[in-house]
């Protein structure tokens, strides 16, 4: 890479990718020359897709952002972040009740790694409510989704639900 490239990581577990999720992707990739969309394995969360079920649905829903790659991950973050040469760390803050763990998080992480930085973006105030596990709950009592999620991922949650099925 060249060394005037900035390259980031954004990392979570989308299970699933919301709007919320797509609006901070679409805010770094205009920040940074590239951004990496990092899917934590993170079993102890029990998804209710399987790492590889998520990057192939973030795959779909991110091909017309070029600068945009998506990988699976596990362990901890900052080798990742090593691993793919970048500096930054994105994360997005919906509310001040995110503020706690993603504090202790990032500075968990420059203390692991003084290389790292990490910064936050907010997504647009509308998607402020929107939450994975929400969007889950809606899913299971069959409410309207597609304000919420793309469609690949209303499509992917009432296959799921509707044959019962875990990864
Ligand atoms: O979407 P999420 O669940 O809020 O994402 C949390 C995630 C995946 C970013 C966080 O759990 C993480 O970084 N996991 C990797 C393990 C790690 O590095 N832990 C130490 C950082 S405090």
């Amino acid at each position: 890479m060249n060394t005037c490239e900035m390259r980031c990581v954004y990392p979570g577990s989308f299970d699933p990718l919301t709007n919320g999720h797509l609006d901070v992707i679409e805010r770094a990739a205009r920040l940074f020359d590239e951004v990496v969309v990092a899917v934590a394995e993170n079993e102890l969360k029990n998804p209710l897709f399987s790492v590889e079920e998520r990057v192939g649905m973030l795959r779909e829903v991110l091909t017309p952002y070029p600068s945009v790659s998506v990988a699976g991950f596990d362990g901890l973050l900052v080798n990742f972040v090593r691993s793919v040469d970048a500096q930054v760390v994105v994360r997005g803050l919906r509310a001040v009740s995110d503020f706690e763990f993603e504090f202790q998080m990032a500075l968990m992480n420059r203390k692991l790694d003084d290389g790292v930085e990490t910064i936050f973006m907010m997504p647009r105030e509308e998607f402020s409510y929107l939450s994975s596990r929400i969007i889950k709950e809606i899913a299971r009592l069959g409410g309207a989704l597609e304000e919420f999620v793309p469609p690949v991922i209303v499509q992917a949650l009432q296959t799921r639900l509707q044959s019962g099925s875990r990864p």
